[in-house]
């Protein structure tokens, strides 16, 4: 089957189409198209996401993006004129978004389409405003193309999005989930089956990296640049600012990292100038500490749970430093857990994996007229 995906959780604005078959346990995915629009420098002079700016930014760009992907796809068959009633009814799914409105009505006739079987949408977490932009879009294409909605937990997309062709995950599965919004580490005994065994107490881990870069005067987001910045500090021998590990010897799978941010902040006070390899040698002591509590607690919950998949997923796992020091505890320590992380590109948010997620859950039931935006949505069974 052919399921459109469209992902508005946050600051990026992401449609694909993707053909899925093949049993949940064992299925298979080809991505027909994807596009993504990531507004990150436009929320860069604010150092994070601008709730009202994501949401503008979703309703101009959500059209353009199905355009482009109906072309690249030929889904497009010309001609349909729409009636009255349908023009109202379309106009008043999307009363909160008029521009968005306007520009779907000005393209439908491009937009009227052959052969998708299913609209997949991020209901939550993330962002309300934009949220409910990406839901409102899928309910008007939805009744303009009479297909389903399946709504989807933005959570279960990043844990899926290591499934790509041959790939059957062996449970229970560990996965650690570590995203601008998110650091969890979550159990699943069997498929679609959550327990979060342990979580973040006040910042996430992406957060604590774009905050830190955002005090070094690095670049919104701030994870790649931080990442940079530390390995250069590696290859030139600099040494790292030593910094707290907050809360490694903490006896449950829980973590901080809103101290570590400030402890940065304290640290760089004592520096009258901060030059580029101050600004290497903070990357890095940073980078260390959040790597250092991220990896001990994954250990510790690979001894308890001894789970057969470590699955590590979200913007933050695109980290190298981060996956090199997995793959070495994994390799050394628990060699019979496989690893696995996004293909290349799916570690931050992306359509494709809300995809996935689509194709999985497509045959649950769900009343179309209750789905909504869900900002706080928790990983359910
Ligand atoms: O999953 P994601 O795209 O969005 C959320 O759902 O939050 O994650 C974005 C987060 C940002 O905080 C960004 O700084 C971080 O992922 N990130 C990284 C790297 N690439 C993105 N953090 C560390 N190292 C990276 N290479
Ligand atoms: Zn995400």
């Amino acid at each position: 089957m052919k399921i459109l995906s469209i992902e508005t959780s946050c600051d990026e604005t992401a449609i694909a189409l993707i053909e899925a078959k093949g049993d949940i346990t064992h299925p298979e995915f080809t991505i027909l198209a994807h596009e993504l629009y990531s507004q990150a420098s436009k929320h860069a002079e604010y150092g994070g996401v601008y709730p009202t700016l994501a949401k503008r930014e979703h309703a101009a760009n959500l059209v353009p993006l199905l355009q482009n992907i109906l072309q690249k796809t030929h889904s497009t068959e010309k001609g349909r004129t729409l009636t009255e009633e349908e023009t109202r009814y379309v106009s008043h799914l999307l009363e909160r978004e008029p521009n968005l409105a306007d520009a779907l009505l000005d393209s439908v006739e491009e937009i009227t389409l052959s052969d998708i079987d299913a609209i997949a949408v991020t209901e939550g977490p993330g962002l309300e405003p934009a949220l409910w932009v990406g839901i409102n879009f899928a309910k008007a294409l939805s009744f303009l193309w009479n297909i389903p909605i399946v709504p989807v937990n933005h959570m279960e997309g990043h844990i899926f999005s290591v499934l790509q062709k041959d790939i059957s995950l062996e449970y229970p599965v560990l996965s650690l989930l570590i995203s601008g919004g998110h650091t969890q580490l979550v159990l699943s005994p069997e498929p679609f089956s959550y327990i979060i065994i342990g979580e973040t107490r006040d910042d996430a881990v992406g957060e604590a990296y774009d905050k830190v870069a955002r005090m070094l005067n690095l670049s919104y987001p701030g994870g790649p640049i931080i990442a940079q910045k530390a390995q250069e500090a590696r290859d030139n021998n600099i040494e790292a600012i030593p910094l707290p590990r907050p809360m490694i010897d903490s006896d449950d799978f829980d973590f901080s990292f809103s101290g570590l941010k400030t402890a940065v902040l304290y640290a760089l006070e004592k520096y009258q100038t901060v030059d580029e390899n101050t600004v290497r040698a903070f990357a890095r002591g940073f980078e260390d500490a959040a790597t250092d509590v991220l990896l001990s607690k994954v250990q510790k919950a690979l001894e308890k749970y001894k789970p057969h998949s470590l699955i590590v997923a979200g913007g933050v796992s695109a980290n190298t430093y981060l996956q090199k020091q997995l793959k070495e505890l994994l390799s050394n320590i628990h060699s019979s857990c496989v690893l696995r992380f996004p293909a290349d590109g799916l570690s931050t948010d992306n359509a494709i994996m809300i995809g996935m997620v689509g194709y999985m859950r497509h045959k649950e039931e769900y009343d179309q007229t209750l789905i909504r935006a869900q900002g706080n949505l928790s990983l359910r069974k």
